[in-house]
């Protein structure tokens, strides 16, 4: 679920960050799938963990806001119904037992419309299992990439906010305050490393930081990224391999309220 005009690179994607969905595998087990389930995954991407789920329920749907990446999923799947669409803005006729969602809600600023439409989609006493960037998400990287922006003069593009990492405690109320009640809530680090040894916190910029890059001259960007490599070493270089700064937060909800 990619933010708005910026296009995802899904060679990348799938030659170096295949960890976001490796990683997911572990949170499907929280879904706790039954064979007659109709789920969502929302913000599947290529529709590695899609798959997955689909192994294990009846029904599955992949939704994304990306074209390129539902084209890639459709390619890999093709037995897997997947859609374009908003996870702001979707409706379908019938109603889901879960939505699932692995590290995609950062993408989506408008966090109190996803999470109305997660629950206006869901049957009642349905559940949401979502992991997402927390408070304080790749703030090492994403912090020394503001620096080197302002540091040659590029403010507005070092000050840009693409991505909504909440605490916990933000994110709980907000979804009791629509009518969820909330089993599970964790906000914990993961150290997750980079595919490649040599340029792992550049490419992890050119997959996921390109919209800061707007007006900002082919010479300098190139050397921002190198700059910005070269000044986590401290902390995101360890024994030899690149480590992004990653902090995850992870919900199970259910579905409660006047409306069930
Ligand atoms: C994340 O999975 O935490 C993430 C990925 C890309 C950009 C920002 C955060």
């Amino acid at each position: 679920m990619q933010s708005i005009g910026t296009k995802w690179n899904t060679q990348l994607y799938q030659d170096k960050h295949s960890f976001v969905y490796d990683y997911g595998e572990d949170l499907i087990k929280l879904l706790e799938a039954k064979p007659d389930d109709r789920i969502l995954d929302l913000g599947c991407g290529s529709g590695q963990l899609t798959f997955k789920i689909s192994e294990l329920a009846k029904e599955v749907i992949g939704l994304d806001q990306s074209p390129e990446m539902i084209s890639e999923a459709r390619n890999k799947f093709s037995h897997i119904d997947f859609q374009v669409g908003d996870a702001t803005n979707f409706t379908f006729y019938k109603k889901f037992d879960c939505i699932f969602s692995n590290a995609a809600l950062h993408w989506v600023k408008n966090y109190k419309g996803a999470i109305k439409c997660m629950y206006e989609n869901l049957k009642p006493n349905g559940k949401v299992v979502l992991e997402f960037g927390g408070k304080g998400n790749v703030q090492t990287i994403v912090g020394q990439l503001r620096n080197s922006l302002a540091k040659r003069g590029y403010t507005t593009q070092s000050k840009l906010e693409i991505w909504y990492f909440p605490s916990i405690g933000e994110y709980s109320t907000e979804l009791e305050n629509h009518g969820f009640r909330v089993l599970l809530a964790q906000h914990f680090d993961r150290l997750t490393e980079l595919a490649d040894e040599k340029s792992g916190i550049k490419d992890w910029i050119s997959m996921f930081a390109e919209s800061f890059f707007h007006g900002v001259s082919v010479e300098d960007k190139e050397e921002i990224k190198a700059e910005v490599q070269e000044s986590v070493k401290d902390k995101c270089l360890i024994n030899g391999k690149w480590f992004a700064d990653y902090k995850r937060i992870r919900i199970v909800a259910v579905k409660e309220g006047e409306n069930v």
